[in-house]
C-alpha cells in the first residue's frame, strides 16, 4: 500500500503535505566532513516519502509504513525521549523526534503532525537513509508550520538532531546532500566555509552503486571512535603547529614531519584524512577537465586508504572494488559512506554499463557466495514538500 492510501485509512482524512528527501552517494572525500574538508556527494534517486497533516494539540502520531510500526509523542516532551504512554521512543522514532527537538531548540514553532512515511533507501547501506528521514521531516514541518529557512540551515538543524538527539557525531555531508542535491550533478561542498557548487560528471560516465548486502549500525560502529582519533591528532599536533584548527590545516609534509609523535593508530587515521582532503582538491581539477581516468584513479586510492589507514572497509567491499577494477568500462571504485559494510560507488563508461553491472554481480557471487544488488544511480534533486490541499 502507498503512503497516501495508508494515511487515509488510519487518519480518516487526506494528507495536506507530501514531502520527499533523497539519500546520497559520496564520490570522494570520505571521513573528511568532520575534519572541515571538501566532499563530493550527489543526492540519489532513492528517497524517503512522507505524507502528513497538521494537528492542533501538539501531538505527533507517526507511522513507519515499512516497519509496520506506529508511535505518538508530544512536542512538549521531546527532551525525555518518551512516547505518550511514557515508554522510551523506538529507535526509528528518534530521527523525527530529534528533528522536532532541534527545530524547536532553534526557536521555530512547530505544529503537531499525523504522518506516514516510507523509504526505498536501504538502511545501514551507507546511502544516508537516516539523514533522508531527518531532512524529509524538517522539510515537511517547514511546509506545515509556515516558517521558511534556507536549505543549508535546515541541513544543520538535522545534523544537530543526529549529533545530540540520536547520538552519532556525524558531519554535515549527508544532510547537506539530501537537502541541496541537484539533478545530474555532484556537489562540491566545503564543510569549513559551507560554500558549495554543482559539478558535472565527465561526459559519457555514469554512477553505479553496488550493495554488498552487509549492514552496519552507525551508532554501534567505530564511527565516533574515528572522529575522536582525528580530534586527538589535532590536540597533539597543535603542540608543534599551534595555528591548526582541524586536520584540514595540516599538509602531508607537516604530518610526515611529526608523524612519530602520534600513537600508531592515530597517525594512520590522520594520514588518511590529510591525504583524502588533498585528493579531493586534485579530483575537482580532474572533474573540471572532464578527465574520468584521473578522477577514477583518486577513487581507487581513496578506497585503499580507507582499507589500510582508516580501517573501515570489509572483505566484501574490497572484493567489489577488486572485481570492478578488472572489468571493461571502469574508471574508479571505492566504498562510499562511513564504511563497515554497505555499498561501493563506481564511475563507469556508459557504453559498458550493462555488462559491467552483470559481471560485477556474477563475480561477487562467485567470490563471496552472496548476492550484491547492483544498480545505476541518477544524481537527483534535493528535498522538497508540496501542499496537497
Ligand atoms: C557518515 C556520516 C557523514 C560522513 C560519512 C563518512 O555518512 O553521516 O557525516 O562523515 O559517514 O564520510
Amino acid at each position: 500500500m502507498d503512503i497516501i492510501s495508508f494515511f487515509e485509512q488510519i487518519f480518516k482524512c487526506k494528507p495536506t503535505v507530501k514531502a520527499r528527501a533523497p539519500g546520497r552517494v559520496n564520490l570522494l572525500g570520505e571521513h573528511v566532513d568532520y575534519n572541515q574538508g571538501v566532499v563530493l556527494p550527489a543526492a540519489i534517486d532513492r528517497q524517503v516519502s512522507l505524507a502528513a497533516a497538521p494537528t492542533d494539540d501538539g501531538l505527533v502520531t507517526l507511522n513507519a509504513l515499512d516497519l509496520q510500526h506506529q508511535v505518538a509523542f508530544r512536542l512538549s516532551d521531546l527532551d525525555r525521549k518518551i512516547d505518550v504512554s511514557g515508554q522510551p521512543l523506538p529507535g526509528w522514532a528518534n530521527y523525527p523526534a530529534g528533528v522536532a527537538w532541534a527545530l524547536q531548540e532553534a526557536g521555530l514553532v512547530l505544529t503537531g503532525m499525523n504522518g506516514v512515511y516510507s523509504s526505498d533507501i536501504p538502511i545501514g547501506a551507507g546511502l544516508s537513509s537516516s539523514a533522508a528521514v531527518e531532512v524529509a521531516f524538517a522539510t515537511c514541518w517547514q511546509a506545515l508550520s509556515g516558517w521558511k529557512i534556507d536549505k543549508l540551515t535546515l541541513a544543520q538543524y538535522c545534523q544537530r538532531a543526529e549529533n545530540e538527539y540520536v547520538g552519532v557525531s556525524s558531519g554535515l555531508m549527508d544532510q547537506f546532500a539530501s537537502a541541496c542535491g541537484q539533478e545530474g550533478h555532484v556537489l562540491s561542498f566545503d564543510t569549513r566555509s559551507l560554500e558549495w557548487s554543482p559539478l558535472k560528471l565527465p561526459a559519457g560516465t555514469v554512477i553505479v552503486i553496488a550493495d554488498s548486502g552487509i549492514r552496519r549500525s552507525l551508532t554501534k560502529s567505530g564511527y565516533n571512535d574515528r572522529r575522536a582519533a582525528c580530534e586527538q591528532a589535532v590536540v597533539i599536533l597543535k603542540n608543534y603547529l599551534p595555528d591548526i584548527k582541524s586536520l584540514r590545516d595540516v599538509t602531508s609534509v607537516e604530518l610526515a614531519a611529526y608523524s612519530t609523535l602520534l600513537p600508531d593508530e592515530i597517525e594512520k587515521r590522520a594520514e588518511h584524512v590529510v591525504k583524502e582532503i588533498h585528493r579531493v582538491e586534485q579530483a575537482i581539477i580532474a572533474l573540471q577537465r572532464g578527465d574520468a581516468c584521473m578522477f577514477g584513479g583518486f577513487m581507487f586510492a581513496s578506497h585503499k586508504s580507507l582499507r589500510e589507514l582508516y580501517e573501515v572497509s570489509l572483505p566484501e567491499l574490497d572484493h567489489l572494488v577488486e572485481i570492478a577494477r578488472t572489468l571493461p568500462g571502469i574508471y574508479g571504485a571505492r566504498l562510499t559512506g562511513a564504511g563497515f559494510g554497505g555499498c561501493t560507488v563506481n564511475l563507469v563508461n556508459e557504453r559498458h554499463v550493462s555488462t559491467f553491472m552483470q559481471r560485477l554481480s556474477e563475480g561477487y557471487r562467485q567470490v563471496t557466495g552472496r548476492n550484491a544488488s547492483v544498480y545505476l544511480c541518477q544524481a537527483s534533486r534535493g528535498a522538497e514538500a508540496r501542499r496537497e490541499i
